[in-house]
């Protein structure tokens, strides 16, 4: 596997409620005015075995280590047949949540092995894998919380207790702490155009877009 020297890949993550969708949106467009090729896609998912895998993962009561299998094994194969080719046609990749994701849900959230994690974080993307931004929408679990009641009926992540999303951004806060030149951390807890401002400030500082 080698690494992802001339596409760009940005990762979106936060907690459930964070706000990262219309935002994801914005940069696609954003990238697409500068003549690039933009790919969009998500995990769990992004390929048809995959996005089934999604399914059960977000609807089927598992352990926490089936759960990790599972994202893992959909995740290798979003790598194989979209990730690692779209980056190698020099495309941008956006990927709403990686890999951070299970550190943060199933380590930090649901207490699954950190070492076991940064095991299979290295064997799935071949040592080298990483994305070049991971754009974090912090926001207090409360907020979140409240913006999500009242929406669509709940996945099993969604309808975890207020303790569950507060270990999960926990965990998302150590993850930038162990790799902070990967991440851009913006303050979720505004109005939606002074975090595409913040969003925004983060790629022109990378150089990402001009
Ligand atoms: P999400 O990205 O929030 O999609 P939607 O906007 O459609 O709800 O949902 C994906 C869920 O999957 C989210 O609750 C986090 C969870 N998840 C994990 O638990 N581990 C992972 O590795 C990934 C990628 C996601």
């Amino acid at each position: 596997m080698i690494k992802a020297m001339n596409g760009l890949f940005v990762t979106f993550e936060g907690i459930d409620g964070a706000g990262k969708s219309t935002h994801i949106d914005s940069l696609a467009h954003a990238f697409r005015e500068q003549g690039r090729v933009v790919t969009l896609t998500r995990e769990p998912g992004g390929t048809p075995l995959a996005e089934q895998l999604r399914q059960m993962v977000l609807n089927d009561p598992m352990d926490a280590m089936t759960e990790v299998l599972l994202v893992f094994a959909a995740r290798r194969d979003h790598i194989q047949r979209v990730i690692q080719p779209a980056l190698a046609r020099g495309e941008v990749l956006l990927c709403d949540r990686f890999t951070d994701a299970s550190f943060a849900y199933q380590g930090a959230g649901r207490g699954f092995d950190r070492d076991i994690l940064g095991v299979l974080e290295g064997w799935v993307q071949g040592g080298v894998l990483q994305p070049d931004l991971t754009i974090w929408f912090d926001l207090p679990a409360t907020v979140a919380a409240q913006r999500l009641s009242g929406a669509r009926a709940p996945d099993k992540f969604e309808s975890q207790p207020l303790a569950f999303f507060e270990r999960v951004a926990g965990g998302y806060a150590q993850r930038m702490a162990s790799d902070p030149a990967r991440f851009a951390r913006i303050n979720a807890n505004q109005d939606a155009a002074s975090v595409w401002s913040e969003v925004d400030r983060a790629v022109r500082s990378k150089g990402m877009v001009s």
